[in-house]
């Protein structure tokens, strides 16, 4: 019944280690929607890793493939759909992210980032800078976008991962 609640898409984004995919994990369980992984969906299709992409295709072919994978999830709903963390850069991607429902962006400090993301393999874009100051610096450059792009906003800190499930769907 609570899955009626969710006649849309629920899209979820923010930087690297905010807890999209812990968060989309927890509000499947609790409200029976399917969750699509961004990520995992493209790094299948392509049958490479995300770092293999960057470095074989470069970052504007992943983006594309981000703005498809957006407009192909627009014939579904129930779903939580967890984007990478870079998705919301572009602008078309955050036109096409509107049409699928809610966009929630998680936040947290780059304190709380560096350390969920410190023992990570899979982040190209923190390869050679994972460092709190390169952090907050590459969370700071993209800030704007992030907040632009959001319907709803929900800090993350110090909260344990149903309290955010909670407050986000008292802001759907
Ligand atoms: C990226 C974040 C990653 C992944 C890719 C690019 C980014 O996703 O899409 O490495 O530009 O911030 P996560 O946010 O799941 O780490």
């Amino acid at each position: 019944q609570a899955r009626r609640l969710f006649d849309y898409n629920i899209v979820l984004i923010g930087f690297m280690g905010v807890g999209k995919t812990t968060v989309s994990g927890c509000l499947s369980r609790l409200f029976a929607l399917d969750v699509v992984e961004m990520d995992q969906v493209i790094a299948e299709r392509e049958a490479m890793s995300i770092p293999d992409i960057f470095a074989a295709c470069g970052e504007e072919y992943f983006r594309d493939l981000e703005t498809a994978l957006l407009v192909e999830l627009q014939s579904r709903k129930h779903t939580v759909i967890s984007c990478g963390g870079g998705a919301a850069l572009r602008e078309r991607n955050v036109a096409e992210m509107k049409k699928n429902g809610k966009v929630v962006l998680l936040t947290a400090t780059p304190q709380t980032i560096y350390q969920r993301v410190k023992d990570s393999e899979d982040r190209p874009l923190l390869k050679g800078r994972k460092n709190v100051e390169a952090i907050a610096r590459l969370m700071e450059e993209r800030r704007e976008k992030y907040e632009a792009a959001a319907d709803i906003l929900i800090c993350t800190d110090e909260k344990s991962v149903l309290q955010v499930c909670e407050e986000l769907i008292q802001q759907l």
